[in-house]
C-alpha cells in the first residue's frame, strides 16, 4: 500500500518533507517514481490531471490538499466508491479571518489610497470607519466562514451570515436560502464570498445579486473564482453602486494578463494567496485518513459527493 501525491501547481517537496516527519514508515511517492500502480490506496491531489483514478486501479481514497475539493469535483472519472476528503484545519480557518481582517482594516483606514498618495507626495486627509459601523456579511458559514464570522464579532463588527441551507445556531444573525438572500445582502456593507465552488453556487456574484447590496458596499472574494461573473462584477462597480472589490480568486488561475482586473482602479488583486495549508500542520490528519483506508474506518473530513463539498 502506497500514498502519491499528484499535483500539477504545488511545489510537493515540503508535502513530501511533512509526511515523511509524521509518518516515517508510509511509502510516500510523487506520480512519476510509482512503479507499481496497483499498490497506491490514497491520493492527495490539488489540481491533477483528470483520469488520475485511472491510472490506480485500486485506488480507495482521495484527499484534498486544501479546504475545497472543486478541483476534484470537475474531473469525471473518479468512481462514487472512491471517498473524497478535504483538509479541516484551526490554522487554515485563522489565516483567513487574519486575511479579511487586513482586507477590511485597509479598506476602513483608507490605506491604499493613503499608498497611492504618497507615490504623488500628496498630504490629504480622509475620514475613516470604525469597526461598530460597518456590516459585515459572511456569505457561506460553514468551517472557514463560521470562523471568521465569530472572530470578526469577538473584535467589534457587526456581522451577520447567509448559508444555502439552515444551520446550527450562531451568535450572530443568520439568513438562509434563497428567499433570504435579498434581506441579507440589503443589510451587508462588506460581503465575504467564503462558499465552496458547487453547481448551485456558480455565478452567485452576479449583477442580480450585487445589485441588491447596498450602494458604496465592497466585496471579498476568497472562496473561488467561479462564483463570480467577472463582467457583471466590473459592470456594477462601474456603474457607482460598488466602490469595489478585492479578489484573491479567480476562474482561471494564474488570470490571463489580458483579463481587465489586473488594471482596475477599484479591484484589489492578490494571487490565490488568503490562507495556504501547512503541510505540517495537516500531515497527521492525511495519515490518519491513510491509516483508516487501509483498516476500511470511517473517515474524517468526509465530503458529501451529492452536495459538492
Ligand atoms: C484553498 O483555496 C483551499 O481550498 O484550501
Amino acid at each position: 500500500m502506497a500514498l502519491v501525491i499528484v499535483s500539477e501547481t504545488l511545489q510537493l517537496q515540503p508535502w513530501i518533507a511533512a509526511l515523511k516527519k509524521a509518518g516515517p514508515e508510509v511509502e510516500i511517492l510523487t506520480q512519476q517514481e510509482v512503479k507499481d500502480p496497483g499498490k497506491v490506496e490514497f491520493a492527495l491531489a490539488w489540481n491533477h490531471r483528470p483520469g488520475i483514478c485511472k491510472e490506480f486501479p485500486n485506488l480507495k481514497t482521495i484527499s484534498s490538499m486544501g479546504a475545497g475539493v472543486d478541483h476534484l469535483m470537475k474531473d469525471p472519472d473518479i468512481p462514487q466508491h472512491i471517498r473524497i476528503v478535504r483538509i479541516i484545519d484551526p490554522m487554515l480557518s485563522q489565516d483567513m479571518y487574519e486575511f479579511v481582517l487586513a482586507l477590511i482594516l485597509s479598506r476602513m483606514k483608507n490605506l491604499r489610497l493613503f499608498q497611492e498618495q504618497q507615490q504623488q507626495k500628496v498630504w490629504k486627509k480622509k475620514r475613516y470607519l470604525r469597526m461598530g459601523q460597518l456590516r459585515v456579511g459572511i456569505m457561506g458559514t460553514g468551517v472557514i466562514g463560521h470562523h471568521v464570522a465569530t472572530a470578526l464579532l469577538k473584535v467589534g463588527f457587526n456581522v451577520l451570515g447567509w448559508s444555502r441551507t439552515e444551520g446550527q445556531p450562531s451568535g450572530y444573525r443568520k439568513f438562509f436560502g434563497q428567499e433570504q438572500m435579498k434581506d441579507f445582502l440589503n443589510r451587508t456593507d462588506i460581503l465575504v464570498c467564503l462558499l465552496p465552488l458547487t453547481p448551485e453556487t456558480k455565478g452567485i456574484l452576479n449583477r442580480g445579486h450585487l445589485t441588491m447590496l447596498p450602494a458604496g458596499a465592497w466585496v471579498i472574494n476568497v472562496g473561488r473564482g467561479g462564483h463570480v461573473v467577472d463582467e457583471e462584477l466590473i459592470e456594477v462597480i462601474d456603474s457607482g453602486h460598488l466602490d469595489g472589490a478585492s479578489l484573491d480568486v479567480f476562474q482561471e488561475e494564474p488570470l490571463s494578463p489580458q483579463h481587465p482586473f489586473w488594471s482596475h482602479h477599484k479591484i484589489q488583486m492578490t494571487p490565490h494567496n488568503a490562507s495556504l495549508t501547512d503541510p505540517d500542520s495537516v500531515a497527521p490528519q492525511i495519515l490518519e485518513n491513510y491509516y483508516r483506508t487501509l483498516r476500511g474506518e470511517p473517515l474524517l473530513n468526509m465530503v458529501n459527493r451529492e452536495a459538492g463539498y
